[in-house]
């Protein structure tokens, strides 16, 4: 099967910031290529350019060179509409501030995924109930999201990312702001949800239990996705 089948696919993807008028390079050549239903993890220093990666994969930055193709679509290299549309459908995204909207009620924050895509009909409002009734969140239909706890918080994001059937999530420190405890049931629903939707995962984490869930393990060093085992590493 050719390459092009494949999920997704990060092809030499460079990516400098101008710090004090010098440019810095944080992404020197990415290379990473993740399979429909596979889970990936990334851990790195912080400021090692993680969340500049979940970006440029979900299209809200662009790379100053190389490709990400997901679905065989070079999505930097599509209109802005089309992309919009395939971010849409295709990629969840979690984040570890869980963005909800405090205004709208439990239920309508994971809607909000299926509106920006168009009209929602009944089959969507099912569709997030069943979600969030996935998630342990029931009970909590008609409630405000800012009388959740962050765990629960967490759930509503993840639901909403899940919501329009994405082929790809892409999780940025999802337990980032949650106790140990808290943060190990988010997890286990993360890898669950995926698991049971048939989505990629890209999880970006600092822990390494966490990591080693994942069926490839990179660190984000000096530009470079590396393999744990990768001697300068555990040199470091
Ligand atoms: N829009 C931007 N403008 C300038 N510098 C940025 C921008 N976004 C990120 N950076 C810099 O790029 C580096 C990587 O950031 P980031 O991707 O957020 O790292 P991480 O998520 O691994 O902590 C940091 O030095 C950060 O300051
Ligand atoms: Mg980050």
């Amino acid at each position: 099967m050719s390459d092009s089948h494949k999920e997704l696919q990060v092809r030499r993807v460079a990516k400098s910031f101008l710090s004090g008028g010098q440019p810095i390079e944080v992404l020197k050549e990415i290379e990473l290529t993740v399979k429909r239903g596979e889970s990936v993890s990334i851990r790195g220093e912080s400021g090692s350019g993680k969340t500049t990666l979940l970006n440029i994969i979900a299209g809200l930055e662009t790379a100053d060179s190389g490709s990400v193709f997901l679905n065989g679509l070079d999505i930097q290299n599509i209109s802005e509409s089309l992309l919009a549309r395939l971010r849409g459908n295709e990629i969840g995204m979690v984040f570890q501030a869980y963005h909800l909207i405090p205004e709208l009620d439990v239920t309508e924050n994971v809607l909000i995924a299926a509106r920006i895509l168009g009209k929602i009909s009944q089959t969507h409002r099912s569709r997030a109930v069943e979600l969030l009734k996935r998630v342990g969140l029931g009970e909590r239909l008609k409630g405000s999201p800012m009388q959740l706890s962050g765990g629960e918080r967490q759930r509503v994001a993840l639901a909403r990312a899940l919501m329009n059937r994405p082929s790809l999530i892409l999780a940025d420190e999802p337990t980032g702001n949650l106790d140990e405890k808290t943060a190990h049931g988010v997890i286990d629903l993360v890898f669950d949800i995926c698991r049971e939707e048939n989505s990629s995962l890209v999880l970006v984490t600092h822990n390494p239990e966490y990591a080693a869930r994942t069926q490839q393990q990179f660190i984000l060093q000096n530009g470079f996705l590396k393999t744990p085992e990768t001697p300068d590493i555990l040199d470091d």
